[in-house]
């Protein structure tokens, strides 16, 4: 998954591609580079390394020019260098090339393109495609626009691509099929970007290119679209970018992270917002309005999602049987999407996706799609490829999450999926009024008892320090508490890199009590009531094994207190909702065992922010 920037007008391109580069960066950063349209040619400058790294390489540079594009990499072909940095030149250096996706059938067309003679300097996909451009461009009579629209419908896979030419001055060609690619149209400039972080300072006017397109930006003419599977020029409505600047800075948090942990209590504020109202007594999700029937009818209820969001849709299975009384089916999308799987026209389907651009949850609503099932997404970024893919959906409104690991996305994701259930259970009559009300008078207190949870910060700093030379660690939760578990574990592992697992607290027993023992770390949450003597137990099984207890527990609670090493105490909620409250701590702990160990918190090792290639 990479970070694609772009410009075209009068002011100096070179900082505006720097910039927005290094607001991409959580897209993928393990080389990035720039070529500038100069007036002897392409000046093309790239690195491997951070987009700092490559600023620095252009410091002595003359980098002067006003039409540019700028690339940041997390690498699918060919290792992390600079040969495989993009942009990628044509062999006549006239042609340079930035591209976000994966082409299935690059090497087809390499074979192709080395017997007419070409030569390859990269191992990437990427440049594939500049050399098949300059191919045709050179072998037909056509513009450049139009070669690339003929190159593109013989490419199979993903791609967001910006292209310039030194023979065609201040002008942009953009193109998009699976990768998302945003213009921002200036007052006879354009702005171009994977998402809207690069071009939220310029302009808030952007179009969204749909799969297909290839845009044509030159400042002082419209932009001009047309689509490779279409004839005649397209329109694409200008749409409004829904974020600003201050939400992109780190607000005086050290991390991004940490500033979005913090960000919680809004987040779940704003994916309530206008649609949970206490006092009217409504909860309502207006973008699935249209499908509240179907939804209503549904046989079963598939949720698909990938890693966190995956976590999400376990808590989903709790909520949605308990309240909604249909089965629900939790798949990884990456499964779900190449096992054939049995697929009603009477399911609905779920799809959660923070980025809306992770290629096996899109692939997975396609395939469900494709059998007739109704798809509805919850989705963290306007205008993304989930969002766009399924017939109906709601927006999870957390605003743009930058740190690699998932935090305010969870719970605002959690938050829209216990809306959509108590929204249909209110409908199906599955739900008693005063349950219904016990919930969602409970549902409107947690941000105010995240904001208390929050303020545990300090005391779970103290406990991280515990944690810091440990080699693995151990999550334990029973019911709706088991997926707060796994998050819990996935967290620590993503960001401080000690291995951890996720288990439910009976499972225990069949297994994982073998690794206990004084260095294991083992954290309990112990908030649920139905099973609370069950988990007190396990806690004691553990303590017979010298393991170290870390419990989360309802304030109040002493008995299991008295059993910790450490104790964290969290505002009690309806049991429905816990994982709301009791993920926070788990964040945290998270959050501080990776700062003291030293580990790069906002951009993991390994890790990129959306996974939009398989
Ligand atoms: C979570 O902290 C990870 N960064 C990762 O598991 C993530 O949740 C997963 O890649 C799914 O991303 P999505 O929600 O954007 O689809």
């Amino acid at each position: 998954m990479c970070g694609i920037v772009a410009y075209t007008g009068c002011k100096e391109a070179y900082p505006i591609l720097i910039k927005g580069l290094k607001r991409l960066e959580y897209r993928g950063y393990d080389s990035a580079g720039v070529a500038l349209l100069q007036q002897d040619g392409i000046a093309l400058y790239k690195c491997r390394g951070r987009v700092a790294d490559l600023d620095e390489m252009c410091a002595n540079k003359n980098v002067s020019a006003h039409t540019g594009i700028g690339h940041t990499r997390w690498a699918t072909h060919g290792e992390p260098n600079t040969e495989n940095a993009h942009p990628h030149l044509s062999a006549d250096g006239k042609i340079a090339l930035i591209h976000n996706g994966i082409i299935e059938n690059y090497l087809v067309l390499k074979q192709e393109l080395i017997s007419r003679g070409y030569t390859f300097k990269s191992g990437t996909d990427t440049e594939v495609l500049v050399h098949l451009v300059e191919d045709i461009f050179k072998k037909e009579d056509v513009t450049l626009p139009e070669a690339v629209r003929i190159a593109l419908s013989g490419v199979v896979g993903t791609y967001a691509l910006a292209i310039l030419s030194a023979d065609a001055p201040d002008q942009l060609i953009l193109a998009k099929k699976g990768s998302p690619l945003l213009i921002g149209m200036g007052d006879n400039e354009f702005f171009v970007g994977s998402d809207g972080a690069p071009i939220v300072e310029y302009t808030k006017k952007v179009v969204y290119l749909e799969d297909g397109d290839v845009a044509v930006a030159i400042p002082g003419k419209k932009l001009e679209i047309r689509n490779v599977n279409e004839e005649g020029k397209q329109r694409r409505y200008q749409q409004k970018l829904v974020m600003n600047l201050e939400q992109l800075e780190k607000g005086g948090f050290e991390h991004y992270m940490l500033k979005e942990i913090f960000e919680q209590p809004k987040a779940i504020k704003d994916s309530m917002r206008g649609r949970l109202n206490v006092k009217k007594d409504v909860v309502s999700l207006g973008g699935i309005i249209e499908y509240e029937t179907k939804m209503m009818n549904a046989r079963r209820f598939i949720m698909v999602a990938c890693g966190t969001s995956w976590h999400a849709a376990t808590v989903a299975e709790y909520l949605f049987e308990s309240l909604v009384r249909v089965p629900v089916e939790v798949e990884y999308a990456s499964e779900f999407r190449y096992r054939n799987p049995i697929i009603y026209e009477d399911d609905v389907v779920i799809a959660i996706s923070q980025s809306g651009e992770t290629a096996d949850t899109i692939a997975a609503v396609e395939l469900a799609k494709s059998r007739g099932a109704t798809v509805i997404g919850i989705c963290n970024v306007v205008g993304s490829t989930l969002a766009r893919a399924t017939h109906a959906g709601s927006y999870t409104h957390a605003g743009p999450e930058i740190g690699v690991a998932s935090t305010k996305a969870f719970t605002a994701q959690v938050t829209v999926l216990t809306l959509m259930a108590l929204c249909l259970a209110r409908k199906k009559g599955t739900l008693a009024l005063s349950e219904y009300h016990d919930i969602v008078n409970n549902l409107e207190e947690i941000p105010a008892k995240v904001e208390e949870t929050l303020k545990l910060n300090d005391q779970i700093r103290e406990i991280a320090k515990t944690f810091v030379d440990k080699r693995n660690a151990i999550y334990l939760g029973r019911g709706i508490n088991f997926p707060v578990a796994l998050e819990g574990a996935l967290k620590l592992k993503e960001i401080s890199y000690i291995h951890a697992e996720g288990y439910p607290s009976a499972e225990m027993k069949h297994g994982p009590i073998a690794l206990i023992d004084e260095e294991m770390p083992v954290v309990v949450l112990a908030t649920e009531q139905e099973t609370y003597e069950k988990t007190v137990s396990n806690i004691q099984e553990v303590k017979a094994r010298k393991g170290k207890i870390i419990s989360v527990v309802t304030r109040g609670d002493e008995l299991v207190k008295q059993m910790s090493d450490y104790c964290i105490e969290i505002p009690q909620t309806q049991e429905l909702l816990t994982p709301l409250i009791s993920c926070v701590p788990l964040q945290l702990l998270a959050y501080h065992v990776a700062v003291l160990r030293g580990c790069n918190v906002d951009k993991p090792r390994n890790l990129a922010k959306s996974v939009s290639v398989e």
